[in-house]
C-alpha cells in the first residue's frame, strides 16, 4: 500500500517535472536548498508574519468585497450590514481592520530589525529599497481602505490628507480636485479608492513582495551576527553555518505564525477596536460633510509623520518634512557606513543613537495621535523631528566613527 502510494506520488511529480522543468529547481533554490543562517532569532519572525498578514488581508478583503457597496450613499450601511447581518461578517471585518494594524506592527519591527543588524548594507540594498516601496504602497493601501467605510474619520481623514497636496505651488488646487474627482471627498473619490484598494495596489504589493524575497534569495539572508555565512563552506559548497530553509525554518515560522495568531485572536475577540487605536470611535458614525469631528487624526501607524506635519508652522514645509521623513529611509543603505553590520559589534554610540531614534519615533506617534493643542508638546515634537532628521543626516559620520568589536568568523548561538 505504502509502496503504491510512493509510486503514485513519484508519478505525479514526474508528470509535472516533464511539463514544468523549472519548478523543482525553483523549489530547491528557494526552499529545500536555500541555506539560511542557523542563528536567526525572534527578529527574523517578522518577514514570514508579514506574509501571513498579507494573505489574511487578501482573503478577508475578498469576502468583505462580496457585501460592500462602493458608493457614498450605501458604503456605511453596507459595512453595518456586514457587521450585523452577514454570517461571521463581524469577524471578517475585524480580521481585516485588526489585520491592517497588525501589518504595520509587524512591518515596523521588521524594518527595525534591518537597522539593528545592518541588513540594508551591501549587498542587500535592493532588498531594502524594495521593502521601502512595499512600505509606501502599504501606506497608500491602508489609507484608501480606511476611506471605504465612509464614516466620519474616513471622510475627514481623506479631506485633510488629500488637501495636503494643495500645498504644492501652482498645481496644488488642481491636483486636489483631480485626486478627489470632486470639490470634496465624494462618490467619485470612494469609487476610485475602491478600485485602487481592492485590485491595483494589492497587485503592486504582491509583485513587490515577490521581488523583495527574490532579491533577498539572490544574495542570501543576513543574520544577528552580520557574519557572511557564504565565506565558510563545506566540501559540497554548502555554508557550514547555513541550514535548509525547508524544513527547519518553515517549522520555526509556522510556530511563530501560530503564536502570533493566538495574540491576534485575543485582540479580535476581546478588544477588536483596541480602544479606538485600530478603528477610531468616530468612524462608527456615518460621514457628514457638515459636522467636523473634534479631533481629526489618522490611524496610529501614520501618527509619527502626522505629528511632524503639525509641528512645522508652514504648510508646504510641513508637507515636505513629512514626505522627507519617509523618503530619507530609502537612503539608509548608503548612510550606514559602519564597517560591521550588526549592532552586536558596534560601539555604544550607535546603540544609544538608535535607541533614541526608536524612542523619538514612538513619542512622535503619541504626539500625532493627540489633539495637537498643547504648546509644550509642539516644542517637544519639533525637537524630536529635528532628532529624526539629524539621526539620518549624521549617520555616515557616527557609523564610521563609532568603535567596533571584532566580528567572529562564524555565527554565534545564543540560548
Ligand atoms: C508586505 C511587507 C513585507 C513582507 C511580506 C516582507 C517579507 C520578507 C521576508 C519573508 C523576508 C525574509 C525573512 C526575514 O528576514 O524576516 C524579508 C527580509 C527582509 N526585508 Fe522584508 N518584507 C516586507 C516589508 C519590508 C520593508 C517595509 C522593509 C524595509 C524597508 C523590508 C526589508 C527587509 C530586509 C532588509 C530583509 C533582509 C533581512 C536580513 O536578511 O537580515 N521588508 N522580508
Amino acid at each position: 500500500m505504502a509502496n503504491k502510494l510512493t509510486r503514485a506520488v513519484a508519478g505525479v511529480q514526474e508528470w509535472f517535472n516533464y511539463r514544468t522543468p523549472g519548478l523543482l529547481p525553483a523549489y530547491r533554490k528557494h526552499m529545500s536548498e536555500y541555506w539560511a543562517p542557523k542563528n536567526f532569532n525572534l527578529w527574523y519572525y517578522f518577514g514570514s508574519l508579514a506574509l501571513l498578514v498579507l494573505v489574511n488581508q487578501i482573503v478577508t478583503g475578498i469576502f468583505l468585497t462580496m457585501n460592500f457597496k462602493p458608493s457614498a450613499a450605501e458604503a456605511f450601511a453596507s459595512v453595518e450590514y456586514i457587521m450585523r447581518d452577514v454570517e461571521w461578517g463581524w469577524l471578517i471585518r475585524y480580521m481585516h481592520s485588526t489585520g491592517a494594524s497588525a501589518f504595520f506592527i509587524v512591518v515596523y519591527l521588521h524594518m527595525f530589525r534591518g537597522l539593528l543588524y545592518g541588513s540594508a548594507q551591501k549587498p542587500r540594498e535592493l532588498v531594502w529599497i524594495l521593502g521601502m516601496l512595499i512600505y509606501l504602497v502599504l501606506m497608500a493601501e491602508a489609507f484608501m481602505g480606511y476611506v471605504l467605510p465612509w464614516g466620519q474619520m474616513s471622510f475627514w481623514g481623506a479631506k485633510v490628507i488629500i488637501s495636503l497636496f494643495g500645498a504644492i505651488p501652482m498645481i496644488g488646487d488642481t491636483l486636489v480636485e483631480w485626486i478627489m474627482g470632486d470639490y470634496l471627498p465624494a462618490d467619485a473619490t470612494l469609487n476610485r479608492f475602491f478600485a485602487l484598494h481592492v485590485i491595483a495596489l494589492p497587485l503592486v504589493l504582491l509583485l513587490l513582495v515577490v521581488l523583495h524575497i527574490a532579491a533577498l534569495h539572490e544574495v542570501g539572508s543576513n543574520n544577528p551576527d552580520g557574519v557572511d555565512i557564504k565565506k565558510t563552506k563545506d566540501a559540497r559548497g554548502r555554508p557550514l553555518d547555513g541550514i535548509a530553509f525547508h524544513p527547519y525554518y518553515t517549522v520555526k515560522d509556522i510556530f511563530g505564525c501560530l503564536f502570533f495568531l493566538t495574540i491576534c485572536a485575543f485582540v479580535l475577540f476581546f478588544e477588536p477596536t483596541f480602544g479606538g487605536w485600530f478603528l477610531e470611535h468616530d468612524n462608527f458614525v456615518a460621514a457628514n460633510k457638515l459636522v467636523t469631528p473634534e479631533h481629526i487624526k489618522p490611524v496610529w501607524y501614520y501618527t509619527p509623520y502626522y505629528a511632524m506635519l503639525r509641528v512645522v508652522p508652514d504648510k508646504l514645509f510641513g508637507v515636505l518634512t513629512m514626505f522627507g521623513a519617509i523618503a530619507i529611509l530609502f537612503f539608509v543603505p548608503w548612510l550606514d557606513r559602519s564597517p560591521v553590520k550588526s549592532y552586536r559589534y558596534r560601539g555604544w554610540m550607535s546603540k544609544v543613537l538608535l535607541g533614541l531614534f526608536a524612542f523619538s519615533f514612538v513619542w512622535l506617534g503619541k504626539i500625532g495621535a493627540g489633539p495637537g493643542t498643547d504648546p509644550v508638546e509642539t516644542i517637544v515634537g519639533r525637537v524630536l523631528t529635528l532628532y529624526y532628521f539629524a539621526f539620518f543626516f549624521t549617520m555616515p559620520f557616527w557609523t564610521a566613527a563609532d568603535a567596533t568589536k571584532q566580528v567572529p568568523e562564524r555565527v554565534t548561538m545564543h540560548d
